[in-house]
C-alpha cells in the first residue's frame, strides 16, 4: 500500500516528471519514429503523468484513468482542440463536429445528435448486413479462385459503402474508389503534417497532393448535397441537417458547414469501424481457440440465419471480442488538447497552453488495469470484469461531451459485419504477412492485411 506520501494526489501542484532533453526538438525525432513504443515507454518509466517537450511544445502524457476523466469528462471545459493535430485536421475537415469548439460545436452536436438516437440507427442494420452480404457474394469468387484479400482494404470500401447509405442516402460505390484513395492521400499527409516542424498548409509537394485530394473529396460531397437540394427529402443525416435550424437565430446551415459536417461523418465514421474490424480479424486468426468460441456462440444463437439487430443481445462473447480488439488497437489511438488554463492533475501542475496527450492505445495497456496488457483475451470485457475496472481504464470513443456521436452505430456496424463474415468464411492471415500498426490518424495496419478465406460449411438455421 503507497503511504499518502507516496500517493501521487499528497502533494498538489508539484512538476510531473520529465523526459529531460537538451535538444533543440526535445523528443520529436523518437515520437516520430516510434509514437506508440514511445508514449508507452514514457508512461512505464516515469508514470501515469509525464511531460516532455516536442520542439517548442509542452506536452504531457496523462495515462491514468483518473487523469483521462479529469481532462475528458471533469474538468473537459479547460481543455480545447486548438492543437496542431486538429488545426492540421481543420485543412480538410473544416469545422465540422469533429475539430470545432465551444459554442459554434455546441450548436452543431445539438442538431447532429438526433441523428444518432438508437431507435434511429437501428434503422439502419438492414443496410449494413445486405452491404457485407454483396461483399460475401463476391469473396464466394475470390475464394474459389484461390485468391486472397486485403482485409483492410476490404472493411475500408464496405464501411465507406454503409456510411454513405445511411447518413446521406447515396450509393457511393462507384466512387468508393475515390473516395478511399483521396482519404488515403489525406490521411498521410495528416500525418506527416502533424509531426512536421513547417506551419499547417506550407506548400510542399505533399501539401499541393493532399489539396488536390481534399478539392475532389470537396467535389464528391458537393455533388451529393446538390443532388439532395435538388431532390426529395430523404429520413438521413444529411436530410436533418439540411432543414435544422438555429433555436435562437432560426438560421440553417450554409453549404460550407454542411460540407464540413458531411465530410467530418464521411471519414469519422468509415476508417475507425474499417480498422476496427480488420484488426480483429487479424486477432481471430491469430487465436483459434478465441475464434472457435466465436462460433460456437454464433451457431447457437443463429443457426445459419442472417444476423439482424434483434439478435445482437445473444451474440454477447462477440461484443467481447470487438471490444478487446479495440483495447490493443484502438482506431483512434490519441485525443490531444489544450490547457486553456492552468489546471492540476493527479496533483501535478498542467500549465495553460500545455499540449496534453490522452492516448487509448497507452492507456488500455497499463499494467495497473490490464493484466498482461498485451495479451489477447475478450474475457476482460466479461460483465463482472468490465464492471471492477474504473471506467476511464478503456476509452475507444473518447469520454465527456466530445465523446465519440457515432459510438452505438459503429458498434452495431462493427457485430452485424463480424457475424455475417464469420458465418461464411475462417479469414486466415496469409503466412509471413508482416503485421504491425501504423500510426496515421487512425491506427493502420501499416502493409494492409493479405488474407486467404475458407469457407464455412452451412449451419442449419436455427429452429425457433
Ligand atoms: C470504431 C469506430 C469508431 C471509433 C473508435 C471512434 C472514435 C472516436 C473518438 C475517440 C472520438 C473523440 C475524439 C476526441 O475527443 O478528440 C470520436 C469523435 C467523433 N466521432 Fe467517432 N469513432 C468511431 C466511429 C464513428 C462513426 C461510425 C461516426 C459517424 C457515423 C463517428 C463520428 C464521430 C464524430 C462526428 C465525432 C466528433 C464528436 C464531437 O466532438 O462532437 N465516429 N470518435
Amino acid at each position: 500500500m503507497p503511504t499518502p506520501a507516496e500517493s501521487p494526489r499528497s502533494t498538489p501542484g508539484r512538476e510531473a516528471p520529465r523526459i529531460a532533453t537538451r535538444h533543440l526538438l526535445g523528443v520529436w525525432s523518437s515520437l516520430r519514429a516510434d509514437p506508440l513504443a514511445f508514449l508507452t515507454d514514457a508512461a512505464r518509466r516515469h508514470g501515469d503523468v509525464v511531460g516532455f517537450r516536442i520542439g517548442p511544445i509542452q506536452a504531457v502524457l496523462v495515462r491514468h484513468p483518473d487523469a483521462i476523466k479529469h481532462v475528458l469528462v471533469d474538468n473537459n471545459h479547460n481543455y480545447d482542440k486548438l492543437t496542431r493535430g486538429y488545426d492540421v485536421l481543420r485543412q480538410f475537415l473544416g469545422n465540422g463536429l469533429l475539430t470545432s469548439n465551444g459554442d459554434f460545436w455546441r450548436r452543431q452536436r445539438r442538431i447532429a445528435q438526433p441523428a444518432f438516437h438508437r431507435r434511429r440507427i437501428e434503422g439502419f442494420a438492414e443496410v449494413m448486413v445486405s452491404d457485407t452480404l454483396d461483399m460475401l457474394q463476391r469473396w464466394d469468387d475470390v475464394a474459389g479462385l484461390g485468391h486472397t484479400v486485403d482485409m483492410a482494404h476490404e472493411m475500408m470500401s464496405l464501411t465507406l459503402r454503409i456510411v454513405g447509405k445511411t447518413l446521406l442516402s447515396t450509393d457511393v460505390h462507384d466512387a468508393a474508389d475515390q473516395v478511399g484513395n483521396a482519404v488515403t492521400v489525406l490521411n498521410e499527409w495528416a500525418d506527416g503534417a502533424i509531426d512536421s516542424l513547417l506551419p499547417v498548409g506550407f506548400p510542399t509537394p505533399g501539401t499541393l497532393r493532399a489539396k488536390d485530394a481534399s478539392r475532389r473529396l470537396d467535389r464528391i460531397i458537393g455533388e451529393i448535397i446538390a443532388r439532395r437540394r435538388a431532390g426529395e427529402h430523404a429520413e438521413d443525416l444529411l436530410g436533418m441537417l439540411m432543414e435544422a435550424k438555429d433555436a435562437e437565430t432560426g438560421e440553417s446551415m450554409t453549404d460550407k458547414q454542411l460540407r464540413d459536417e458531411v465530410t467530418t461523418m464521411f471519414l469519422a465514421g468509415h476508417e475507425t469501424t474499417a480498422n476496427a474490424l480488420a484488426w480483429t480479424f487479424y486477432l481471430l486468426s491469430t487465436h483459434p481457440d478465441i475464434e472457435r468460441r466465436v462460433r460456437a456462440e454464433l451457431d447457437a444463437a443463429l443457426g445459419g440465419a442472417t444476423p439482424q439487430m434483434a439478435d445482437l443481445p445473444r451474440l454477447p462473447y462477440l461484443l467481447q471480442v470487438i471490444k478487446e480488439s479495440m483495447r490493443l488497437y484502438p482506431p483512434a489511438w490519441m485525443l490531444d488538447r489544450r490547457a486553456i488554463a492552468d489546471d492540476e492533475v493527479l496533483g501535478y501542475r498542467i500549465k495553460k497552453n500545455t499540449l496534453v496527450l490522452c492516448s487509448p492505445y497507452v492507456t488500455h495497456r497499463h499494467p495497473g488495469f490490464w493484466p498482461n496488457p498485451e495479451g489477447f483475451d475478450p474475457e476482460r470485457f466479461s460483465p463482472a470484469n468490465e464492471e471492477a475496472r474504473p471506467r476511464y481504464a478503456y476509452f475507444p470513443f473518447g469520454g465527456g461531451p466530445r465523446q465519440c456521436i457515432g459510438n452505438a452505430f459503429a458498434m452495431m456496424e462493427a457485430q452485424l459485419i463480424l457475424a455475417a463474415v464469420l458465418q461464411r468464411f475462417r479469414p486466415w492471415l496469409v503466412p509471413g504477412h508482416p503485421v504491425a500498426p501504423e500510426t496515421l490518424i487512425t491506427l493502420r495496419p501499416r502493409w494492409g492485411l493479405q488474407m486467404g478465406l475458407t469457407p464455412v460449411a452451412p449451419v442449419a438455421a436455427a429452429a425457433e
